[in-house]
């Protein structure tokens, strides 16, 4: 622990009395993570801007901060890309990896800091689900990144230390063995929080209140890619349910927001979801911090407009945490002002929208 640490945090506990803080606010100098308030980290983006700077580490929470009686479709989502492909994961296979990543936390860290929806590409490999980029189409020892049961695992322990969290997984499925899925999510320990398929709205209806999902304990929303294992394993067929706009390359064209192949148009509102996807084709760690800024703010905007006049629920980035400033947290907080009181922050919503300046 550096002198610097250790001085702001002594300076912020007299702070709470004095109603001051030292610590370094929002875009203001840091030399470490301790130097920075609560809720913010000490970055370096050179394309954002020059030296290291206290940015966002969280969203806010909006059931903490207003509350959770409104349907689960009223609220946005943090998403991550590839939530598994995470950077210096030790090689579970004995054979060094050669592929991409897309995070750098783990899936305990991408949840702790407000990460509520994870996409997952789950295969068969080695006798089990594992959790895999593919090539050749299939998930090599080279490619795979860990057993599927380790990963829900640490989601399960989420979902039982936070009992008013809901947790949605997106699964790219490439699972052909039968019951597979339902094995490894039995396994885990999730089947106790499953949210039924019975219970997703078909044709555009609001979803349930969160507090009733809660309630419930139905906390873990799953969809599949593969159709038929709605039918068969009671997993829902992403599609049926949401809306999403193109991935990769085709998704970060400015002022251009169009469904991707497998979703309905983004202006079908039989599906009460909708997801904005905001990454490169081919992730690079460096160029995060500048993609995850007001680029992505004004996608929202254009996908708005696309999805006629609905702000998404999902929003999936790269390295999530990487920013200029506020990035995917500020772009998750402007959603949900949007959807909650029809403000551009969330926080404003707080002191009702009659204050709400747009
Ligand atoms: C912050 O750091 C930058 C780059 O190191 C420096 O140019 C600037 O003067 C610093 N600002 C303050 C207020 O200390
Ligand atoms: C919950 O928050 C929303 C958004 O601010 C508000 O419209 C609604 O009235 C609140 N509900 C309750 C029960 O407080």
């Amino acid at each position: 622990m550096g002198f610097g640490k250790v001085l702001c945090l002594v300076v912020l506990s007299l702070s709470l009395s004095l109603n001051i803080s030292t610590c370094s606010k929002l875009l203001e100098n840091c030399s470490e993570d301790s130097d920075c308030d609560a809720g913010l980290y000490c970055f370096s983006c050179p394309q954002g801007f020059i030296g290291k700077k206290c940015v966002r580490s969280s969203p806010t929470n909006p059931f903490k901060l207003l509350n959770n009686s409104l349907p689960f479709n009223k609220y946005a989502f943090l998403t991550s890309h590839n939530a598994f492909a995470i950077d210096k994961e030790p090689s579970r296979t004995g054979v060094p990896r050669v592929t991409t990543t897309n995070q750098e936390d783990t899936i305990t860290q991408q949840l702790h800091n407000g990460v509520r929806a994870l996409m997952l590409d789950t295969y068969d490999f080695d006798g089990a689900v594992w959790l895999c980029h593919s090539f050749g189409g299939k998930c090599r020892d080279f490619t795979a990144f860990e057993p599927a049961i380790d990963t829900l695992k640490e989601i399960e322990a989420f979902l039982s230390s936070n009992p008013s969290e809901i947790v949605t997984l997106i699964l790219e499925d490439y699972v052909t063995t039968p019951k597979g899925l339902t094995k490894v999510f039995t396994d885990a320990g999730l089947m106790k929080y499953w949210f039924p398929v019975a219970k997703m709205p078909q044709n555009g209806q609001d979803w349930p209140l969160v507090s009733d999902i809660v309630a419930q304990n139905h906390r873990l929303i799953v969809f599949t890619s593969i159709k038929s294992k709605q039918q068969s394993e009671g997993i829902a067929y992403q599609w049926n349910f949401m809306v999403e706009n193109k991935y990769g390359d085709d998704g970060m064209k400015k002022g251009s927001c169009s469904n991707r192949g497998e979703s309905s148009a983004l202006n079908d509102k039989s599906k009460s979801l909708v997801l904005v996807n905001y990454f490169r084709s081919v992730s690079v760690k460096l160029l995060a911090c500048g993609q995850n800024s007001q680029n992505l703010i004004d996608m929202l905007q254009t996908c708005y407009g696309a999805a006629g006049n609905r702000w998404a629920n999902f929003v999936t980035v790269d390295y999530y945490k990487r920013s200029e400033g506020g990035g995917a947290f500020q772009a998750v907080d402007r959603l949900n002002g949007e959807l909650l009181c029809g403000c551009n922050d969330v926080q404003v919503c707080k002191h009702g929208s009659s204050t709400c300046t747009r």
